[in-house]
């Protein structure tokens, strides 16, 4: 595949490039009014992630609207526990809901792993395949899974939650069950990717949204182990782990066999290019409620961000998704100051 922009790719590698690459998590939805207005025009939410046509377009327009230099597909990671049986809903201004939940070995026969993939994600391998001819090119498009602790997080919890204290619960409870469910979760996870992959993704990224709730020995053993087998198992492009709040283990996650690590917000990148040094390269991690400041103060904070670089293994990116409410200005002021900066490695 020849790209007209490959910085991202170049950047995960550790190969040289002109100038920092730059995209958000969750460009795809949420701030563009184009967004909007498709979303608008069916069901809701699920159709359009289910709708391939409709989620290659969103998928596509942050690189038409704020000039960035990946697309990611237009997806959730809830889509893996739907194929395992556990149907989801997404309700307005709540978020995910699991009408059954997994809590014991007998509600283990929602949590299968004996169906076919390409057959039950269908519409997630057929919009990466729109996207890119949409794409045509000029940016790669990154593919995308929760981990699995934040999968089993979902699965156990039946719904978003601060604490997920019904998932820790069973950690305590019955581990047997945890460790089974998270296999499970692990095996259809590295199968996913593989036909994302197949599909057309140029790139991985891998969620783990909850990682920060867990002590750092429970993350090893509930967190980390799996998330080890996921990146064992994906070779064929890079990859990045994001482990959101797992700062604890940055040490350990830095050592995985994966190109990129995501940085949240609370992550000091000066300290964390000592502990890789030119092994890794980082991704983040401005605050994504920096975007609710001026366009001046933007520019002056990401300048602050790029200044603490000291090596070319950057992709810049915010700390966590972008907020639904930031101006779309503000985040093409982001993008701009990026582009602008003059890389001195
Ligand atoms: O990055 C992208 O733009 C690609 C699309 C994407 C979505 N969800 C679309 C979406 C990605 C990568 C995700 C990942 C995701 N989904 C995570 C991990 C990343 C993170 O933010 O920590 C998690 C935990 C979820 C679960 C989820 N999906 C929640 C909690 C919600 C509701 C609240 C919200 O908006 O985040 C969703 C719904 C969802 N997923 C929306 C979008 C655009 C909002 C749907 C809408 O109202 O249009």
């Amino acid at each position: 595949m020849i790209f007209q922009n490959d910085l991202i790719l170049r950047a995960a590698r550790g190969e040289d490039i002109e100038r920092y690459p730059v995209w958000l998590m969750r460009q795809a939805g949420r701030i563009l009014p184009e967004y909007r207005k498709v979303r608008a025009s069916l069901s809701g939410f699920k159709e359009l992630v289910e709708t391939p046509e409709r989620a290659a377009e969103v998928t596509v327009q942050p690189v038409d609207l704020l000039g960035v230099d990946a697309a990611i597909i237009f997806s959730d990671i809830l889509v893996v526990p739907e194929a395992m049986g556990l149907e989801y809903q997404l309700i307005e201004k709540k978020g995910p809901w699991f009408e059954k939940t997994i809590r014991t070995e007998e509600a283990l026969k929602y949590a299968n792993t004996d169906f076919d993939i390409e057959d039950r994600l269908s519409y997630v391998l057929e919009a990466i395949k729109i996207a890119n001819k949409e794409i045509n090119g000029r940016v790669p498009l990154i593919g995308f899974a929760g981990a699995p602790w934040t999968i089993f997080c979902y699965m156990t919890e039946g719904q978003g939650s601060k604490t997920f204290s019904e998932s820790r619960k069973i950690l305590y409870t019955n581990p047997s069950l945890a460790h089974e469910l998270l296999n499970r979760i692990t095996d259809v996870t590295i199968k996913y990717l593989k036909a994302q992959i197949n599909a057309g993704a140029h790139m991985i990224q891998v969620f783990d949204s909850w990682a920060g709730i867990l002590g750092e020995e429970q993350y090893a053993e509930f967190g980390l182990k799996y998330m080890d087998k996921i990146a064992q198992a994906i070779t064929e492009v890079p990859l990045t782990l994001f482990a959101k709040g797992a700062h604890n283990s940055l040490s350990k996650i830095v050592k995985m066999d994966c190109n990129a690590v995501g940085l949240d917000w609370n992550t000091d990148i000066v300290k964390t290019r000592s502990l890789v040094g030119e092994n890794k390269t980082l991704q983040g991690n401005l605050d994504p409620c920096a975007l609710y400041s001026t366009h001046a103060e933007i520019e002056r904070l990401t300048n602050n961000m790029l200044n603490s670089f000291e090596s070319k293994r950057h992709i810049v990116n915010l700390g966590h998704g972008v907020y639904p409410d930031v101006d779309p200005e503000k985040v093409k002021t982001f993008i701009k100051t990026v582009k602008n900066y003059e890389i001195k490695y």
